[in-house]
């Protein structure tokens, strides 16, 4: 079975981490709250491939454990999704850093907001060659001549569309 880690994913990834866990994935969902971890499994109508896992993503050590355990049980983790707030500024590496060198590359998609600068986030990452990485930015829509941030479903359309395209950047919503 392959493996997902969802950083993220009990909040406006929600519905990636539901599709996933439908599309025959083992999706390890990384969130704090109880509550919100709730509402993901009830809103699958099953819940058994989704896997919560309670972490802060900023403390690091708690990170690479737990992302040590899940490579430990599955042996590799086939791909990431990570919505991780800049505050925690060495979680991505550290989760790069964590996939095993095997035959089969793993994705990254990493999703970003608006205001991120890809080009300067990629440049400071090291990205071995075993690892896919993609990005996403999350723009805003037009609508009654007003800007609006995505809604959920666009947002979550926008990563499951990069996911199956392999595109290595993705814009969803538009730009100023
Ligand atoms: N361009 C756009 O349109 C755009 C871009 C960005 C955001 N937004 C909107 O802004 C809203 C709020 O954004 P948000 O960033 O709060 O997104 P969110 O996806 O609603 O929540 C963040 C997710 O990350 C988890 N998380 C946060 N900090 C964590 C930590 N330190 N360790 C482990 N997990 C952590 C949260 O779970 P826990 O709280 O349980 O830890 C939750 O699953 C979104 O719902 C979206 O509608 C829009």
């Amino acid at each position: 079975m392959k493996c997902a880690l969802v950083i993220g994913g009990s909040g406006m990834l929600t519905d990636v981490s539901i599709l996933l866990a439908e599309t025959g994935y083992l999706v390890y969902v990384v969130g704090r709250s109880t509550e919100k971890m709730n509402n993901l499994l009830k809103k699958s109508n099953d819940n058994k491939n989704l896997i919560p896992v309670f972490i802060d993503y900023s403390n690091e050590q708690s990170l690479n454990k737990k992302i040590d355990e899940i490579i430990q049980e599955n042996n590799t983790i086939h791909l990431i999704v990570a919505w991780v707030h800049s505050y925690a500024e060495h979680a991505i590496q550290s989760i790069i850093n964590g996939i095993p060198s095997t035959s089969e590359s793993s994705r990254f998609v990493h999703v970003l907001g608006s205001r991120s600068n890809l080009d300067k986030i990629k440049t400071e990452l090291t990205i071995p060659n075993h690892c896919f990485y993609s990005q996403v930015k999350l723009g805003y829509m037009m609508q009654d001549d007003e800007k609006r941030w995505l809604t959920h479903e666009e947002i979550c359309n926008g990563i499951i569309k990069t996911i199956n395209n392999k595109k290595n950047v993705h814009v969803v919503g538009m730009l100023s």
